[in-house]
């Protein structure tokens, strides 16, 4: 029986996604390098120093880490002061309402999200308290596909993982819930999230009554 429901944050509950894209592009047009929203995919869900790297594949560039690091902080930056000009309106149709109906459910929910920036948007866009747990970018040591920030997600429910579903718009996302043992609806193209159990174009666009249609999993063998 599935008992939690995981919100990855960016490009799940909020457009913050698209502030990621726009920063990372300003940064490589600073460094030259083509970048697409193709490209921006494969950052999707990773943590900012692993997206730097990615970013530098793509250029073939090669760099000193403190280097890269400031690079990061920089794009950092410009979406900090992206994401402070955001508001409420900007959540998702539909999310509020649907966190409210898990809950009313009896369903556990949780965000998981690998931006640093997590409590931040949370509170400018008043979702503070719409969770039962959250982790963030900061909590973790291995950044999506890595099952680490799900299966700390589901400590914190209080849930194992095989009752647990995952939303995310993310590759690596998906196969960080998957890897977790937990069951998966993708947000956004089913050509990228072919791997989640059920792909949406949108989170509005679900239905808690479908709930029990993702209990699929078996439990994960303790080690
Ligand atoms: C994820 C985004 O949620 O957070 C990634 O999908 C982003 O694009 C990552 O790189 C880390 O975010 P931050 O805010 O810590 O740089
Ligand atoms: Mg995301």
């Amino acid at each position: 029986m599935i008992k939690a429901c995981i919100f990855d944050l960016d490009g799940v509950i909020v457009d913050t996604a698209r502030y990621h894209f726009l920063a990372w592009k300003r940064l490589a047009a600073e460094l030259g390098i083509p970048f697409t929203e193709a490209d921006n995919e494969r950052l999707k869900g990773v943590s900012r120093l692993r997206s730097m790297e990615i970013l530098l594949e793509l250029g073939h560039i090669t760099m000193a880490r403190d280097e890269q690091e400031r690079l990061a902080n920089k794009k950092n930056g410009w979406f900090v002061e992206y994401v402070e000009r955001m508001t409420p309106a900007e959540i998702f149709p539909g999310v509020p309402a649907l966190l409210k109906d898990l809950r009313q459910r009896g369903q556990r929910v949780g965000l998981a999200s690998s931006s640093k920036n997590a409590p931040r948007v949370l509170a400018l866009l008043g979702l503070a308290d719409a969770f039962d747990a959250m982790v963030d970018g900061t909590m973790i040591v291995h950044t999506k596909p890595d099952p680490e920030i799900f299966l700390l997600a589901a400590r914190k429910l209080n849930v194992a993982p095989h009752q647990c579903v995952v939303f995310e718009d993310a590759e690596a996302g998906v196969d960080a819930a998957l890897a977790a043992g937990m069951a998966c609806v993708g947000i956004g193209s089913e050509e990228q999230l072919h791997r989640a159990d059920l792909v949406l174009p949108t989170t509005g666009e679900f239905d808690p009554a479908t709930l029990a249609t993702l209990d699929v999993r078996q439990p994960r063998p303790t080690p």
